[in-house]
C-alpha cells in the first residue's frame, strides 16, 4: 500500500509539524511577555521584580528547560515511549500555562516549573520522532525532512509574540498566558486526531523488574526535585534568583566535566573516537557562547524595546500609542523562516564548488555575526545615552540585531546538532545529543546573568557592556576559523 504522503513527506511529518508549530506559538508566546510581566509594577498587574532577578529567572527558567531535556528523553526511552511522551509532555505544559495565568506569585514560579518539567518531555522525544520517519529514506529526505519541521518551530515562534503578546501586554497578563495555554490545548487536539500516521510505538523490550526500577529511579528523581522547588518556595533556603543562577550553572560546567572525563577515562574510546569527542567538547562550549548572547533576545533586547525604542509605529490601534515591545520578538523566526532556504542554498551551492565552510568555520562564523549584532545594539544604546533623558531610538537598530544574530543562528544551530550525531561514538550518541542541550542550556542561563546588567538603570554602562560581549563572542569565533584545520583534522573525515 502506498504511505499516506504531506508535501512529498511522509504524512506523520504533518502531524510532528503542527504539533510543534502550536508548542513553540505557546512557548514563545509565554517567553514574549515573561520578563515584562515580571517587572511590571504591581500596581500595572505585573510582580514588581527588579530587573536583576527577573532576567535571571528568565535565564535559570530557560536554562532548566533545555537541560530537562535529558531526563525528557530518558523517561520516553524507559517507560512512556515517545508517543505518550509527547502527549502527556503537551498536557504538561498547558497546565503549566494556566498555572502563569492564576495571578498569584507563588503559584506563577510554580507553573514555570510545571512548563519546564513538560517541555523537557515534548522537545526532545518530538525531535527524535521526526528522524524515525526517515529510518528506510534517503538522508538528503531527512535533511528536507528537519528544514520543514524547523520551519514549523519559526512559524510558531513568529506568530506567538504577534498574539499572545499583543493580547498579554493591552489586555492582561493573565490572559495572555491563558491563550498560551489554550494554543498547545489545540496542538494537542491535533496530535490526537492524526496519531495514526505516526510509526507505531516500538516498545523497547524491557523485562518488567527494568521497568520497575526505571519507575522507581523516576519517582525518586521527581521526589529529590520537589524537594528542592519546595525548600526554595518555602524560603527554608534562603537564596536569590542571581546566586540560584549562579549555582545552577557551575552545576551545569561541573556536570559536562565529569561527563566528558568519565568518557575520555573510562568510556574506551579508541584515539579516533576520542579525538571527535574532543572536537564535541569544543562545539559544546561554542554552543554555550553563542547562545548567551542570542538569548538576550526575550530579556535585555526585550526590556531596550519597552524602554529605548520608538513604538509609535502603527501605534495608532493602541490606547497607549505604542505597539507592544514583546513584537520585537517576532523578528528571529520570521528571519528564520525567511532566510533558512538562502542559507540551505548557499552551502548547497558551495558545496558544488567544493567551498562549503568546515562546521568549526560555520561555528566561527555564526559566533561573529552574533558578535556583530552586539556592535549595532551598543550603537544604539550610545545613542541613547547621548542624547540624554527620554530618548527612544528607531526600531531598525533592533531590526538589525536580530537580523545578524539569525544569521548567526542559521551558521551554527542546525549545523551543531548534526555534526554532534556524526561525531558521537555510536554507543554514546543519545548521550552527547544531550550535553548538545545541555550546552544550549548553559548559554540561556548566562544569558540571564548577563541581562542583570543590561537594565534601564544601568543604560550608562550598556554600550561598554554590549560591547564586551562583542569581543567575547567574536573572539571565540575568530579563534573557531583560526584553528579549523586542526578541529578538522581532528574530526577525521566527518563533515
Ligand atoms: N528556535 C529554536 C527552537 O525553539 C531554538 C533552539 C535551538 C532551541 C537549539 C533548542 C536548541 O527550537
Amino acid at each position: 500500500m502506498q504511505q499516506a504522503q504531506w508535501l512529498g513527506h511522509p504524512r506523520g511529518l504533518a502531524t510532528l509539524f503542527f504539533t510543534e508549530m502550536w508548542e513553540r506559538f505557546t512557548f514563545y508566546g509565554m517567553r514574549s511577555l515573561l520578563v515584562l510581566f515580571m517587572t511590571a509594577a504591581v500596581v500595572d498587574g505585573g510582580l514588581g521584580i527588579s530587573e536583576k532577578d527577573a532576567t535571571a529567572i528568565y535565564g535559570l527558567y530557560l536554562g532548566c528547560v533545555y537541560l530537562f531535556a535529558l531526563p525528557g528523553g530518558w523517561v520516553a526511552d524507559r517507560l512512556t515511549g515517545q508517543r505518550n511522551a509527547v502527549m502527556l509532555g503537551g498536557a504538561i505544559i498547558a497546565a503549566g500555562n494556566f498555572l502563569l495565568a492564576v495571578g498569584n506569585q507563588t503559584v506563577f514560579f510554580l507553573g514555570l516549573v510545571v512548563v519546564v518539567l513538560g517541555v523537557g518531555l515534548l522537545k526532545p522525544n518530538i525531535s527524535a520522532m521526526v528522524g524515525q520517519l526517515y529510518k528506510d529514506r534517503p538522508g538528503g529526505e531527512r535533511d528536507a525532512g528537519f528544514l520543514i519541521f524547523y520551519m514549523g518551530i519559526n512559524i510558531g515562534g513568529t506568530m506567538a509574540p504577534l498574539l499572545v503578546g499583543t493580547i498579554g501586554e493591552k489586555v492582561s497578563w493573565q490572559a495572555g498566558f491563558a491563550l498560551a495555554g489554550g494554543l498547545m490545548i489545540l496542538g494537542l487536539v491535533q496530535f490526537w486526531m492524526t496519531r495514526q500516521h505516526l510509526p507505531a510505538v516500538i516498545p523497547i523490550v524491557r523485562s518488567p523488574e527494568e521497568r520497575q526500577r526505571s519507575l522507581r529511579q523516576l519517582v525518586i528523581g521527581l521526589a529529590i526535585f520537589a524537594a528542592g522547588v519546595a525548600a526554595v518556595a518555602s524560603g527554608a533556603v534562603s537564596i536569590t534568583p542571581v546566586s540560584l543562577s549562579q549555582y545552577t550553572g557551575l552545576a551545569m560546567v561541573l556536570i559536562a566535566f565529569f561527563f566528558f572525563g568519565y568518557v575520555f577515562l573510562f568510556g574506551k574510546l579508541s584515539s579516533e573516537e576520542a579525538k571527535r569527542v574532543a572536537v564535541i567538547v569544543v562545539l559544546f562550549f561554542g554552543a554555550a557562547s553563542f547562545f548567551m548572547g542570542f538569548e538576550l533576545a526575550g530579556s535585555g533586547f526585550t526590556v531596550f524595546a519597552r524602554d529605548f525604542t520608538d513604538r509609535s509605529l502603527f501605534g495608532g490601534s493602541f490606547a497607549d500609542g505604542q505597539h507592544p515591545a514583546s513584537w520585537y520578538q517576532t523578528l528571529n523566526p520570521l528571519f528564520v523562516v525567511l532566510f533558512s532556504p538562502v542559507f540551505a542554498a548557499l552551502w548547497v551551492q558551495l558545496g558544488r564548488r567544493n567551498l562549503e565552510p568546515s562546521v568549526p568555520v560555520k561555528f566561527g562564523l555564526g559566533l561573529i555575526q552574533m558578535a556583530l549584532g552586539f556592535v549595532v545594539i551598543a550603537w544604539a544604546a550610545h545613542l541613547v545615552v547621548q542624547g540624554g533623558e527620554g530618548t527612544k531610538v528607531l526600531p531598525v537598530w533592533l531590526l538589525l540585531t536580530y537580523m545578524l544574530h539569525t544569521f548567526g543562528e542559521l551558521c551554527l544551530s542546525p549545523i551543531g546538532l548534526s555534526a554532534v550525531t556524526k561525531l558521537a561514538p555510536p554507543r554514546f550518541t543519545s548521550q552527547m545529543m544531550g550535553t548538545w542541550f545541555a550546552g544550549t542550556a548553559l548559554g540561556n542561563l548566562l544569558s540571564g546573568l548577563i541581562a542583570g546588567h543590561l537594565g534601564a538603570e544601568d543604560i550608562q554602562h550598556a554600550p561598554d557592556r554590549f560591547l564586551m560581549i562583542f569581543f567575547i563572542g567574536g573572539g571565540i569565533g575568530l579563534l573557531l576559523v583560526l584553528l579549523a584545520k586542526p578541529i578538522q583534522k581532528l574530526m577525521g573525515g566527518v563533515k
